[in-house]
């Protein structure tokens, strides 16, 4: 008996916070995806939960975690789920998790990213300010 392949789905009842296509400039000559791509646009996807928190413009301060889990490819359809896990008086911190539905007749979804990165928020000189209270 053959038994059908288990597909990873994207997270029920969650929005992406983005999604984005990479196309053949993103990528080496062999179709792969540059690392430095994928991370600016988690750190765009993480600055969306960011700024709404902080009501307000925010800068990266640190990247705390980063993992390729799987290779990404030209054509991938990349969904990008930003969730704020931390809040301090004055940074955000924010998990990204990014998954690629593959341009095949399968469309087979697979994670591709996990990401944690901090933003503080900043004022128009670009100083750190308070996050606002909820
Ligand atoms: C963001 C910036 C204004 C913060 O300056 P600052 O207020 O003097 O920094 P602080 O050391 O007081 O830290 C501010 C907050 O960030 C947090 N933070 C700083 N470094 C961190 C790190 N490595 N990991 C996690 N959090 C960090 C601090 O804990 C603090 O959080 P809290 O206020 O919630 O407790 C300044 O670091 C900056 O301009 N950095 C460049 C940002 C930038 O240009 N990013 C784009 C990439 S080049």
């Amino acid at each position: 008996m053959t038994t059908k392949p288990q597909f990873t789905t994207l997270p029920a009842g969650r929005e992406p916070v983005l999604r984005v296509m990479p196309m053949p400039a993103d990528a080496n000559i062999h179709g792969d995806v540059f690392g430095g791509w994928i991370m600016s646009q988690v750190d765009i996807a993480g600055s969306i939960p960011a700024a709404r928190r902080a009501a307000g413009r925010v800068a990266t301060v640190a990247v705390n975690a980063f993992q390729f889990k799987k290779p990404v490819f030209v054509g991938d359809l990349l969904s990008f789920y930003a969730e704020v896990v931390k809040t301090g008086s004055t940074s955000v911190t924010v998990e990204v998790e990014v998954y690629a539905q593959r341009q095949r007749l399968d469309a087979e979804i697979v994670k591709v990213t996990d990401a944690t990165l901090t933003y503080v928020a900043t004022d128009e000189a670009r100083r750190s300010r308070p996050l606002p209270t909820l």
